[in-house]
């Protein structure tokens, strides 16, 4: 049997072209995913640690970041009495009237409010920042608390301490504390609960997840759209964040893609770069309506411009969504100035409800 030559070349050229094909083939670059490309690196802009749940937070330059989250962020909670259910600004917006305040030479939390039925007299007491275990073991006394409808294991403040907030709270409270380090962890949750994290985690005292960050870029969209419905502009600390990152007007809402992230820090503070999962998206309660420094409580905004277009997780549809939560996977140092990049997004966040 003779060949043609345009045959022979045909086989010579596919036994080239096959392997080389194959090679390319194989090592070819993964597909752009549906959820687009990594956004452009940025960096953090602000920094929040809440001490106490649901009062006032306190904007800081640099924080230690533990496993549970910002180290001082939600490890005190107050709670009803006797039940010990935890008391948030959803039922009682006052809250935010009281201000822990931090003094790092003495390691000191100092927390104070305005006294019921006065002008100017205010209540006060301070708590060492980071109690030793042989200081809450002779100061407290341990009680499970429940957030939502999860027990977890607290140590409780004298009320020698606490009383005079009594009045301030029209019943009787009592304030609980959770060290990171040393008590019993409170175990995630919802898209944090292990067998869709991965790995344990826990936290303290927040609603769901350690942290949350947002993009400066959506709260200024979100500022637009109040402005043009109502004149108003709210500050972003009506949405409680940890870590805020700046953006560029572009395309605001981007954060709703973050799967992974990681901070490096800058310059001489040292230390090794963090990475962090984001869990889900936050889903937002009415809290946002009520201004963090006069207590008042906007009837309308921004609950119902958020409700218009932020409906946009399909785990929780009756909810819109601002910021994401995450859990961080190292511990280590942020501060304010620090590289934040985005290193993996997608198009799967779907909320998981936790309670
Ligand atoms: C919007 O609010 C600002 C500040 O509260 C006020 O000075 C201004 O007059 C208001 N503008 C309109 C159009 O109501
Ligand atoms: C923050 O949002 C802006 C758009 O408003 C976007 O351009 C930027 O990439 C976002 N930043 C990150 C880190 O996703």
């Amino acid at each position: 049997m003779t060949l043609s030559s345009t045959t022979r070349i045909a086989i010579i050229a596919s036994a080239f072209f096959v392997p080389v094909l194959t090679y390319v083939y194989l090592t070819r670059k993964p597909k752009k995913s549906s959820a687009g490309l990594v956004p452009a690196a940025t960096e953090i802009t602000a920094l929040y640690i809440h001490p106490i749940k649901s009062c006032h937070g306190i904007s800081v330059q640099s924080a230690k970041l533990l496993p549970t989250g910002l180290d001082l962020d939600r490890q005190w909670m107050w709670v009803t009495y006797p039940n010990y259910e935890f008391l948030t600004i959803r039922n009682f917006a006052k809250m935010t009237l009281i201000r822990p305040s931090y003094d790092a030479n003495t390691d000191t939390l100092t927390i104070t409010a305005p006294a019921p039925n006065s002008i100017d007299e205010k209540l006060e007491f301070s708590i060492p920042a980071h109690p030793s275990k042989e200081w809450l073991n002779k100061n407290t006394e341990t009680h499970e608390a429940k957030i939502w409808n999860q027990w977890t294991s607290s140590r409780v403040f004298s009320t020698k301490l606490t009383s005079p907030f009594n009045d301030f709270f029209g019943k009787e409270v009592r304030l609980v504390y959770k060290a990171s380090l040393y008590d019993d962890p409170r175990p995630l949750r919802s898209n944090g609960a292990k067998e869709v994290l991965g790995y344990e985690a826990s936290t303290c005292f927040p609603d769901l997840m350690p942290l949350l960050v947002g993009n400066e870029s959506s709260i200024a969209e979100l500022n637009t759209r109040l402005k043009a419905a109502e004149n108003l502009t709210i500050d972003v600390r009506r949405f409680r964040p940890n870590i805020l990152v700046k953006g560029d007007a572009a395309n605001a809402w981007d954060e709703d893609r973050w799967k992974t992230l990681r901070i490096s820090p800058k310059g001489q503070h040292g230390g090794k770069p963090m990475t962090f999962d984001v869990t889900q998206r936050c889903a937002r309660c009415r809290v946002p309506n009520v201004d963090p420094e006069t207590a008042e409580q906007h009837k309308t905004q921004p609950w119902d411009t958020l409700m218009k277009y932020r409906r946009i997780d399909e785990g929780i549809t009756y909810k819109p969504c601002f910021g994401m939560l995450c859990v961080p996977r190292e511990t280590g140092k942020i501060k304010v100035g620090d590289k934040f990049e985005v290193l993996e997004v997608t198009d799967k966040h779907r909320y998981m409800p936790g309670f």
